[in-house]
């Protein structure tokens, strides 16, 4: 038997209409703040997340998918491809590619499959969905304000609430700008000089290529360690101070709780000033339902001009674990279930069918094979609240037979007022 591939996963109904109700409940908020839907490719070239994500960060050092695309000509020397981990690497891509900042302040959105070769368990998947922001725009146009952050988190606080998701903790730092971050990487490396020996594998590679990513580390016996080393609260220069301090202003002021945490640095190298996540109680480890930050220096990066921006990714898998609501509740039974009795039925059933579902009622459509107690006992399966039979005698009539599933009361209804009435609760 052929499986899902280990870490992907099928998402079957009703859970699917937990997924439409967090999604269109995204569509509606991102709508209010005046958000607009970007699609970009799910394979893009491996150079785009090296360069942006980083080399020496845990996603691009092992867990990409990457392959070689060739074709079979001898000429061809193929090129090195991967499906995307994350989008902001791709939306920055498209914002320099479509000379974006032409337009102004951008505010984009989307949803879909992220890819990451993770050890998976539970609110950890190899294929993921993010729904995810970025404000991008030239420094005239606004993008670097901190009132751009604190919009930013603003919505992300109304969409879960929304969502009836409480028990949240917005986690705040500032991880300051790139000279801020050269001095305090300095001073790291050489906090970590004489510990580092102590510390695991993965950490003592870190210590040399990228010191800040040994607080990606998890490891339990390094945690006293990282504990003591210096913290990058005490390097932000003069203005990184000030943004983030006026970030925060606002965020009280609009009555948005957070903490701060000068440990957050984040899984990504590009991030500059504010950097952030949303963790829930109820998630366990994987306890990140949201993360990200400012990346003012991306595009840049990227061979694209000063285009200062800030975004957020949610993980879709984590934010549907932490609803309260039940996928039954929110998946909508048909209203009727229509029942042709004996040959040649069908074809007025479906030419019933297709009257009421013009009149946007649910149906589902039986056959007339089908005995009427098979068809009643269907019906109240799927919880349909009506049965509707159609025999020779009703096409005459042209009056038809509504049985109400949840009181057994029936009533004889001309087809003009089917649709009426079947509305009715
Ligand atoms: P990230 O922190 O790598 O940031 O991912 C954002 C969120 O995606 C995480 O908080 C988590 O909820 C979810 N996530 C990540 N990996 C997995 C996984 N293997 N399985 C399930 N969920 C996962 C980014 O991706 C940045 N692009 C966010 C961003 C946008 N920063 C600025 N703009």
């Amino acid at each position: 038997m052929i499986k899902a591939v280990r870490g992907m996963r099928d998402l079957l109904p009703p859970e699917t209409a937990l997924w439409n109700f967090v999604e269109s409940a995204a569509r509606d908020v991102f709508r209010a703040y005046n958000f607009r839907e970007i699609r970009t490719p799910i394979i893009e070239e491996t150079q785009l997340f090296a360069r942006s994500v980083g080399e020496a960060t845990d996603i691009v050092s092992k867990e990409m998918y990457t392959f070689e695309d060739r074709g079979r000509a001898q000429s061809d020397k193929g090129q090195s491809l991967t499906l995307r981990p994350e989008n902001t690497a791709g939306v920055v891509r498209a914002y320099i590619e479509h000379k974006l900042w032409e337009r102004g302040l951008q505010k984009l959105f989307y949803i879909g499959p992220q890819f990451r070769r993770e050890r998976p368990q539970k609110g950890r998947y190899r294929q993921f969905f993010q729904i995810g922001a970025e404000v991008i725009g030239p420094p005239a146009s606004g993008s670097e304000s901190p009132a751009r952050d604190a919009e930013v988190l603003e919505m992300l606080a109304t969409l879960l609430d929304r969502l009836g998701i409480d028990n949240w903790t917005l986690q705040l730092n500032s991880v300051g700008c790139p000279a801020d971050r050269a001095r305090y990487n300095d001073v790291l490396k050489k906090a970590l000089e004489p510990v580092v020996g102590q510390m695991c594998e993965d950490c003592q590679r870190r210590a040399v290529t990228n010191p800040l990513r040994v607080f990606d580390c998890k490891v339990p016996e390094d945690q006293p360690i990282i504990e003591k080393l210096p913290r990058i609260s005490d390097y932000l220069d003069e203005p990184c101070r000030k943004h983030f301090e006026q970030v925060q202003g606002i965020l009280q002021a609009v009555g948005v709780s957070f903490v701060l945490n000068d440990r957050l640095v984040r899984g990504l190298d590009y991030y500059t000033r504010t950097a952030f996540e949303f963790t829930h109680g109820a998630l366990g480890a994987q306890n990140a339902i949201l993360g990200g930050g400012r990346y003012d220096g991306l595009s840049e990066s990227l061979g694209g001009p000063s285009a200062p921006g800030i975004g957020f990714a949610i993980g879709e898998d984590r934010l549907v674990l932490a609803l309260t609501e039940s996928a039954e509740a929110l998946s909508r039974p048909p209203d009727v279930y229509i029942a042709p009795l004996g040959e040649g039925m069908n074809r007025e059933a479906a030419r019933l069918a297709r009257e009421l579902r013009r009149h946007d009622v649910v149906v589902e459509l039986g056959d007339e094979s089908f005995r009427l107690k098979r068809s009643l006992e269907l019906a109240s399966r799927m919880n349909a609240r009506f049965a509707l039979i159609i025999g020779e005698n009703e096409i005459k009539s042209d009056v038809f037979a509504l049985k109400n599933l949840a009181t057994g009361e029936q009533v004889a209804v001309p087809r003009g007022e089917l649709a009426g009435r079947i509305q009715t609760k």
